[in-house]
C-alpha cells in the first residue's frame, strides 16, 4: 500500500476526464429536472439495517458487498450501495408522501459496492437517480422509462437497449414463487444456492454459471404467471413507450440485484461495455415504503451509472467533455497590465463570459502556450503601450489572426460568447 495509490476500485475523475464525468450527470438529470423531480442530496452512510431491510437480505449488494462499520458510540453504519433506500428513508422521516402524489425526486452521488474491481466496475461509483412515489400508474412507469432514454439520446448514445419485464404483484408473486421453488427442488443446487433461494428464490434464476442455467430452461417465469391487475399494468406501460417511439426488449428473465421490485422492471444495456453492460436499471416498487416502517406506497425510480454511460460515449466515439475550459485568455505583458487584466477578467466573468489569465508574469512566447492549451476562442493580449493607448489585441487562437480592439469594447463585444459552448452540452 502507498498513501499517493487511492484505495482500489474508487472511480476518480481529473481534468480533462473530469469534465465528461459532470457533462455526463448533468445530462442524466436534466430530462427529470424538466419534469417536475426535484433535487435532493440524502448522506453517504445510513444505518446498516435501513438497506438490511430495503435493498434485501438474499441480495449480493448486502450479503457481499456492502462497507458497513461501527462510528464511536457502537452504532453499525453503511456506506450507500445505492440512493433509493436513503431516498425512502427521508421520504418516510420528513413527511413528504403527505403532500401532493407522487412525490418526485432527482438524487445523485457516490455510491460503494465491495465488488470484485474491473472495467466499468468500481467499489465506489456514481447514479443518478430519480424516484416518483405515492402513484401506482402504469403512465408514470413510461415516464420515468422515457426520462432515462431521453438523458441518454442527449448524449447521444444510440447503441444501447431496454430490457423490461414484470415481477407482479402481491397477489400472483406468492403462487408464482411456490412454482418456482418446487421447480428447483428437482434441479442440482449446492448448499449455498439453495440457502439464497430460500430467501428469493428468483435470484437463482440470475445465476450466471452456465450449468445452473442449462438446467433453468423450463422453469416458470413470472410474465407467465401475472395477475390480471399486473398484466394489465404491464400491457398499459407498453402501449405508452410504443406511443412514446421507445423500443424495449420483453425479457422474462431479467432479473434486479436488489430485491425490492414489482411490476414494471428494466435495465439499459449498451453493447459496447463487455461484462458490465448495465447503464441502467430500475423499476416498481409496491412494498418498499411500508418495508421500511412508512405508508403503503407504491413508487417507481431508476439509478443511471454515470461512470459506465461516460464509457458507453467514448465506446460510441461522442466527443463528451471535450468543450474548452475557457472562452477567453487574458495574456498581461507587465505589472500594469496584469492589474488591468485581473479587473477585466472579472468584469467578463460578471456577464458569463469563462475567462483565464497567463499568471506569474511569464514571457509572450509561455504565456501564449497557456492560451493554447486552454482552449480559450480568443486570447487577449495587453502591453503597457496598449493601455496607454486604451487598447488591447485580439487573436482569434483558430485563424491566429489578430485585431486591435479599444479596451472598453471588450465586455459588450464578448458578451454571449460563451452561449456556443453552452450548446455543445455544458449544462451545469
Ligand atoms: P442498480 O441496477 O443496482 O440499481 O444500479 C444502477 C446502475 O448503477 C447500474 O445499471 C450500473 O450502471 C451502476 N452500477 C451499479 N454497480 C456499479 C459498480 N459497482 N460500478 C459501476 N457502476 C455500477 C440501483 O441501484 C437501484 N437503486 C435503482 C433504482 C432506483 N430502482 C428504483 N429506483
Amino acid at each position: 500500500m502507498s498513501i499517493v495509490n487511492a484505495p482500489k476500485g474508487v472511480m476518480e475523475y481529473l481534468p480533462p476526464d473530469s469534465a465528461g464525468f459532470t457533462q455526463v450527470r448533468d445530462a442524466l438529470l436534466a430530462p427529470a429536472l424538466s419534469a417536475g423531480y426535484s433535487y435532493a442530496e440524502t448522506p453517504v452512510f445510513e444505518h446498516t439495517e435501513l438497506f438490511v431491510r430495503g435493498v434485501g437480505q438474499s441480495t449480493d449488494v448486502v450479503s457481499k458487498e456492502m462497507f458497513t462499520f461501527e462510528d464511536r458510540g457502537g452504532r453499525s453504519l453503511t456506506l450507500r450501495p445505492e440512493l433509493t433506500a436513503g431516498v425512502m428513508r427521508a421520504v418516510i422521516e420528513h413527511g413528504l408522501d403527505r403532500g401532493q402524489l407522487p412525490v418526485k425526486l432527482a438524487t445523485s452521488g457516490q455510491c460503494f459496492r465491495a465488488e470484485r474491481p474491473q472495467a466499468g466496475r468500481g467499489r465506489q461509483f456514481s447514479q443518478v437517480n430519480i424516484e416518483a412515489i405515492g402513484v401506482d400508474d402504469p403512465a408514470l412507469d413510461a415516464e420515468v422509462i422515457a426520462l432515462a432514454d431521453e438523458g441518454f439520446r442527449r448524449l447521444g448514445l444510440q447503441d444501447y437497449s431496454l430490457h423490461l419485464t414484470s415481477l407482479g404483484d402481491a397477489d400472483c408473486r406468492p403462487a408464482y414463487r411456490e412454482r418456482l421453488v418446487e421447480f428447483l427442488d428437482t434441479i442440482d443446487l449446492d448448499d449455498a444456492t439453495r440457502e439464497r433461494a430460500k430467501i428469493n428464490p428468483l435470484r437463482v434464476l440470475d445465476d450466471k454459471r452456465d450449468d445452473i442455467q442449462r438446467q433453468l430452461v423450463d422453469a416458470p417465469l413470472m410474465l407467465d404467471h401475472l395477475s390480471e391487475v399486473s398484466a394489465a399494468h404491464f400491457a398499459e406501460v407498453r402501449q405508452h413507450l410504443d406511443a412514446l417511439g421507445i423500443k424495449y426488449q420483453i425479457d422474462p428473465r431479467l432479473v434486479r440485484g436488489l430485491d425490492y421490485y414489482t411490476k414494471t422492471t428494466f435495465e439499459f444495456i449498451h453493447n459496447g461495455l463487455g461484462s458490465q453492460s448495465a447503464v441502467g436499471g430500475g423499476g416498481r416498487y409496491d412494498g418498499l415504503m411500508a418495508e421500511l416502517g412508512g405508508q403503503p406506497l407504491s413508487g417507481i425510480g431508476w439509478g443511471l451509472g454515470i461512470d459506465r454511460t461516460l464509457l458507453a460515449c467514448r465506446a460510441e466515439g461522442l466527443p463528451v467533455g471535450d468543450q474548452p475550459r475557457v472562452d477567453v485568455y487574458l495574456v498581461p505583458l507587465g505589472e500594469a497590465a496584469r492589474a488591468k487584466c485581473v479587473l477585466l477578467a472579472a468584469q467578463l466573468r460578471g456577464v458569463g463570459v469563462r475567462v483565464d489569465i497567463a499568471y506569474g508574469g511569464k514571457g509572450i512566447k509561455a504565456s501564449m502556450k497557456g492560451a493554447d492549451r486552454s482552449g480559450a476562442r480568443h486570447a487577449l493580449i495587453l502591453g503597457e503601450r496598449d493601455i496607454e493607448a486604451g487598447v488591447v489585441q485580439v487573436k482569434d487562437m483558430a485563424s491566429g489572426e489578430q485585431q486591435e480592439w479599444a479596451l472598453e469594447h471588450v465586455v459588450p463585444h464578448l458578451r454571449g460568447i460563451s452561449s456556443g459552448a453552452l450548446e455543445q452540452g455544458d449544462l451545469s
